[in-house]
C-alpha cells in the first residue's frame, strides 16, 4: 500500500509504517511497538511511549506497569486480548525521556488511524501525556482522572498511569478505583449502543419521491 492513510486494517496499517524513519527515534529502534489486541476491542488503552522491555519485544505494557495493568483489567473482568493497548509514540525514546513534540506530531497520526479502525466505545489515556496528547489539553491527569469526557465524537477515560501508580502506593488505590468506574462507564456505553443499535432507522422521503414507486 502506497498511502498509510488508506488502510482499512491494522495489519494493513502496520505493513505501511513498520519501516518509518518519520523522526529520530525509528533509527534507534530495537522494534516498533505497533500495538496489541482485540482489532474489535470495545476499549483501547493509550500510554506514553515504548520503554526498555517493550522496545526489546516489540510490544506494549510488557514490564511491570504492564503487569499491573493486567491485574487492573482482571479486576473489570477483562483480559489483554479483549481489549487494545498502544501508545502514543511507537518507538522508543532514548533513556525513556519524555516525547518531544516534533515526534509526536509524526506519530500520532498513526495512533488515530488505528483508533479509527478499531472504532472503540472508550480510550482510556494513561497518564499525563497520554491524557494531554490525545485531549489536546493542558489540563493534568490530577484533575481529569476518572472523569468520562466526549470530545470529537470519541469517549475517552484518563486514568493514572500504572507506571506512576507502583511508584506512589496513594495512587494505585486510586488507580484500582478508577477502574472500578471504568467498568461502569463501559456498561452504560455498551446500554445506549444496544439500545440505538434496536432503533428503527428513519429515512426521510420527499413527497414528489413518493410518485416514483
Ligand atoms: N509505559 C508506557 O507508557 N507504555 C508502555 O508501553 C510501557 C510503559
Amino acid at each position: 500500500m502506497e498511502d498509510w492513510r488508506e488502510a482499512k486494517t491494522l495489519e494493513e496499517l502496520y505493513e505501511a509504517i513498520k519501516d518509518c524513519t518519520r523522526c529520530e527515534l525509528g533509527k534507534g529502534r530495537t522494534h516498533m511497538v505497533f500495538g496489541v489486541g482485540n482489532p474489535e476491542a470495545e476499549i483501547m488503552f493509550v500510554g506514553e511511549a515504548p520503554g526498555y522491555h517493550e522496545d526489546l519485544q516489540g510490544k506494549p505494557f510488557v514490564g511491570p506497569a504492564g503487569q499491573f495493568l493486567d491485574q487492573l483489567l482482571r479486576s473489570i473482568g477483562l483480559s489483554r486480548d479483549q481489549v487494545y493497548i498502544a501508545n502514543t509514540l511507537k518507538c522508543r525514546p532514548p533513556d525513556n525521556r519524555d516525547p518531544l513534540p516534533g515526534e509526536l506530531e509524526r506519530c500520532t497520526p498513526y495512533l488515530f488511524k488505528q483508533i479509527e479502525i478499531i472504532s472503540p466505545r472508550l480510550i482510556c489515556t494513561l497518564g499525563n501525556h497520554a491524557t494531554k496528547t490525545l485531549l489536546r489539553t493542558s489540563v493534568g491527569i490530577t484533575q481529569l482522572h476518572g472523569k468520562l469526557i466526549r470530545k470529537d465524537d470519541l469517549v475517552y477515560v484518563p486514568l493514572f498511569h500504572p507506571a506512576a501508580a507502583l511508584h506512589k502506593p496513594p495512587l494505585k488505590a486510586v488507580l484500582v478505583e478508577d477502574f472500578q468506574k471504568l467498568g461502569k462507564y463501559l456498561e452504560e456505553e455498551r446500554r445506549k449502543w444496544e439500545k440505538a443499535a434496536k432503533e428503527p432507522v428513519r429515512v426521510e422521503v420527499e413527497p414528489e419521491q413518493m410518485g416514483l414507486f
